[in-house]
């Protein structure tokens, strides 16, 4: 039986963070042991968000890859390109929003999420409402079977399977795939104040932080408020910090430090500097790693990837378009 294909694509908005790390690409890890996946950066979907902030998309492109590469994503087991690079996606795109309807679209959650916060208003662009109209051609164009994602993006990829099923009704032939959905399972790391991680609020853990950086924020992060000294009991399961220590601190340490913390037989500046050297540990790693990678290896890989996306991506197009015009 032929492996299922798997695609997905990462928007390079800003450098990514221990939730991406635990969220999402230790799940492309695994993926890429089974599958041959198609890892790509959705160049194309941060303009539809951020057009007009000015933003070096070139250079977010070459670090986001740089920092995929550094965990271990290998253009030898995945195939990894830049989306404006193979224009078949922008053909496609066009062609499924002739048939997808505006209703469809501003149902999605996430467009009506987005658009009432008050700083989206202004810049309420097509683009952005069409964004799951884009993010379909990227997994269709490549028959994409499974579509790893986060629970936020489900509404697109329901969208998808029903852009799909219309276009099939459409044109009275089965041309594409519905994808599926794979979603992860590690639940949503915090911020170390306990909010969201967001670059606005300064409270994520960086995949190329320093230790200092790591220290600095660790620091700071919120313990079990009724523990005011060291022999006061405490209870982990409140604390920010052994959240971090549940991802990142060996099961038999992590299991000595809830025990002396309920026994109020460790202070919390310990408990964190335990907690900051085991985040070192994996994020040393990979900042070392990303380090001694170029730009030019990533532009280099980056222009093979996109050489092997277009072969795939044109076949398809050709069978689009010979559908449809022919
Ligand atoms: N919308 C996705 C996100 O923000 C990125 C993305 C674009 C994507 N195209 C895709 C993910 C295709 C999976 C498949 O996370
Ligand atoms: Fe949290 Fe550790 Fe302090 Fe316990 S000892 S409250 S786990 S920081």
């Amino acid at each position: 039986m032929a492996k299922k294909r798997v695609v997905s694509g990462m928007r390079p908005t800003g450098k990514l963070h221990l939730g991406h790390y635990f969220g999402v690409l230790k799940n492309w890890l695994n993926l890429q042991e089974e599958y041959s996946p198609i890892f790509f950066v959705a160049d194309w979907h941060a303009l539809s968000t951020k057009y007009d902030e000015g933003l070096n998309l070139n250079q977010l492109s070459l670090e986001l890859v740089k920092e995929w590469l550094a965990v271990g994503i290998s253009p030898e087991k995945s195939l990894i390109f830049r989306q404006s690079d193979v224009k078949e996606h922008a053909e496609l795109y066009l062609i499924l929003n002739m048939i997808t309807p505006i209703s469809w679209l501003e149902r999605n959650p996430t467009y009506k999420e987005t658009l009432a916060q008050p700083e989206y208003k202004e810049k309420n662009n097509a683009g952005f409402l069409t964004y799951p109209v884009l993010q379909t051609a990227d997994i269709i164009l490549y028959d994409g079977e499974i579509v790893p994602i986060g629970e936020d993006q489900r509404p697109h990829l329901e969208l998808a399977r029903e852009i799909v099923r219309r276009f099939h009704f459409l044109f009275k032939r089965e041309i594409f795939v519905e994808p599926q959905e794979l979603l992860t399972e590690t639940p949503r790391l915090p911020g170390v104040d306990g909010r969201k991680m967001s670059k606005s609020y300064n409270n994520a853990i960086y995949l190329d932080d320093t230790p200092e950086e790591i220290w600095n924020k660790v620091r700071r992060a919120v313990t079990d408020p009724q523990r005011i000294r060291k022999s006061d009991p405490g209870n982990p399961e409140v604390c920010i910090v052994y959240q971090y220590h549940k991802i990142v601190t060996p099961d038999e340490e992590r299991e000595e430090i809830a025990q002396l913390c309920r026994q109020g037989k460790i202070g919390c500046v310990e408990c964190k500097k335990r907690c900051a050297s085991n985040i070192e540990k994996i994020v040393g790693t990979i900042r070392e790693r990303k380090r001694e990678i170029s730009d030019e290896e990533v532009e280099n890989l980056l222009s093979q990837g996109g050489e092997r996306a277009r072969e795939l991506a044109s076949k398809k197009m050709e069978e689009v378009n010979r559908l449809i015009f022919h």
